[in-house]
């Protein structure tokens, strides 16, 4: 794999099973810059912050909202929609939609 590339592991329903793939460049991302992106199997949201690259899902679990259109703060995504926020490490909710 050449040295530039951004590999990917996309966590499935079991913790033992990822997809793996190259998505684009490292050179292809910004600091701060959010890019949702074909893995094969489906989309990832990747993240460039502080240096370190995060995939979590593209979309929103609640009404699915593309994430690249929402909202980057430190660690979290805001979704554009009804404000969902996921940690970008671990795609985890860490703020419920507001209604
Ligand atoms: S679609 Fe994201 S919070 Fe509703």
């Amino acid at each position: 794999m050449p040295k530039t590339c951004v590999p990917v592991l996309q966590k499935t329903q079991s913790d033992e099973n990822y997809v793996e793939g190259i998505v684009c460049k490292t050179d292809e991302i910004r600091e701060n810059e959010m890019k949702s992106l074909d893995l094969g199997e489906g989309k990832i949201l990747l993240v460039k912050q502080n240096g370190k690259l995060s995939a979590i899902g593209a979309k929103c679990t609640h009404y699915g909202a593309p994430l690249s259109t929402g909202a980057l703060g430190n660690g979290r995504v805001r979704c554009p929609w009804h404000g969902a926020c996921f940690n970008i490490t671990t795609g985890d909710i860490e703020d419920f939609p507001g209604f």
